[in-house]
């Protein structure tokens, strides 16, 4: 197993924009191999490379958690092509322990990507998935879903953030 620390609010290093995977080599299978057993450890549905410290262009979402009909998936290089829809929904962070708020994001999302061995795939989704993409895409642009808070949620937050920050 080739767990990771999770890297949690306060390391400036969330905040970076991640680069393209240029090579679909050994090193990508071992990155996404520990993000999938970090992933899988922290029992969450989302992951970004970056999250464990590689600004790489690389997420995985697993829905199986919550739905018996899904599998991890994996998204190298993706490209957002189409939103739609809006959606209000709890959401929280493998990097914000403790942290969970209502947002806003489209409900719709059409994402091209990478898979594994470097072949390109569309996906066309609503509802949870669509809101696990988006999230984990953010993280990519070294956006955060705090950035999509209300400002009474910020306010709500303010706290608790303090302290994740203090103890990074
Ligand atoms: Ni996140």
């Amino acid at each position: 197993m080739a767990e990771n620390e999770i890297v949690i609010y306060g390391n400036p290093v969330l905040r970076e924009v991640s680069q393209p995977v240029e090579e679909f080599d050994r090193g990508l299978k071992d990155l996404v191999s520990a993000l999938t057993d970090t992933l899988k450890k922290a029992r969450g549905l989302g992951l970004s490379a970056v999250q464990i410290g590689v600004l790489k262009r690389v997420f995985i979402v697993d829905l199986s958690v919550v739905d018996i009909n899904e599998s991890l998936r994996v998204f190298i290089n993706p490209e957002i092509l189409e939103t739609g829809g809006d959606a209000e929904f709890e959401e929280g962070c493998l990097s914000f322990p403790g942290i969970y708020q209502k947002i806003h994001r489209p409900d719709r999302v059409k994402v091209r990507a990478y898979d594994l061995d470097g072949q390109v795939f569309e996906l066309e989704a609503g509802g949870l998935i669509a809101r696990a993409i988006q999230h984990e895409y953010d993280h990519l642009e070294g956006k955060l879903f705090i950035d999509h808070f209300s400002p009474v949620a910020r306010s709500l937050v303010k706290g608790k953030l303090k302290k994740l920050k203090a103890a990074s």
